[in-house]
């Protein structure tokens, strides 16, 4: 496979953000129609709220964009604070002006949509302490459907910091690797000196299920980590 990787290394999480903002508006501006799965998580927060901060001043309109879930917990409504829906649309699709949103209930109609989009233009992925992409939890094969799936112990343990006294979620929903590999560009942003080993085997090592996150070299890649993550 080709690769085709961009390793961008940024000296905090703060310029990591703007980083990662000026990528995604570049994008936005080449195609203002783009289609852009969407991941929660911590890691891209400052980048959300900075590219707020470009809309409020005019500087960037997404008024066009279709912005597409990434993963879900399966048993958690909309307005449940757990509810990863809940969270894309307080940090990414409100503040941004979004107007279409596709949301992760059913693999087929979600795969479905997808199609009828022309496709995923931009993959914007945190990486999982255990090199999940989503809920692609090793081992995920690079053909893996979107899918419901039982979340491993260690996505339980790293999920739970977000959700203070409320239970995680055991079940899960996620975009397939076939959905984010056949993206037509992925921008990973990793923070933080507790990714560095699991960012090193997924650029460095083999290409293997046990590390979900180093199929994505087989995509056009845009890595954009701290110094914490890359030293
Ligand atoms: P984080 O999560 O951005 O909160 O570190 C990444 C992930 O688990 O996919």
């Amino acid at each position: 496979m080709v690769s085709e990787v961009t390793l961008d290394i940024q000296p905090d999480a703060e310029r990591l953000a703007a980083a990662a903002a000026d990528y995604i508006a570049t994008r936005v501006r080449a195609k203002p129609d783009l289609s852009i799965l969407v991941a929660t998580g911590n890691t891209p927060m400052p980048a959300y709220a900075e590219l707020a901060r470009r809309v409020a001043v005019g500087a960037v309109d997404f008024s066009r964009v279709t912005a597409v879930q990434l993963d879900e917990y399966l048993g958690v409504s909309g307005s449940d604070p757990r509810s990863l829906w809940g969270w894309m649309e307080r940090s990414f699709v409100e503040p941004l002006g979004i107007t279409r949103a596709v949301r992760l209930e059913d693999p087929a109609q979600f795969e479905a949509e997808i199609a009828r989009l022309g496709g995923l233009d931009l993959a914007i992925l945190g990486l999982g302490p255990n090199g999940h992409l989503g809920f692609n939890e090793p081992p995920s094969q690079p053909d893996a459907p979107t899918r419901t799936l039982e979340l491993t112990p260690a996505s339980l343990a790293s999920n739970a910091a977000y959700w203070g006294e409320l239970a995680v979620p055991t079940g899960a929903i996620t975009a397939g690797m076939d959905v984010i590999l056949a993206a037509r560009a992925c921008l990973l942003l990793v923070s933080g000196a507790h990714k560095r080993a699991i960012l090193r085997a997924a650029l460095e090592g083999p290409q293997t299920p046990a590390v979900p996150a180093s199929f994505l070299r087989r995509t056009a890649l845009t890595v954009i980590a701290d110094g914490a993550a890359w030293t």
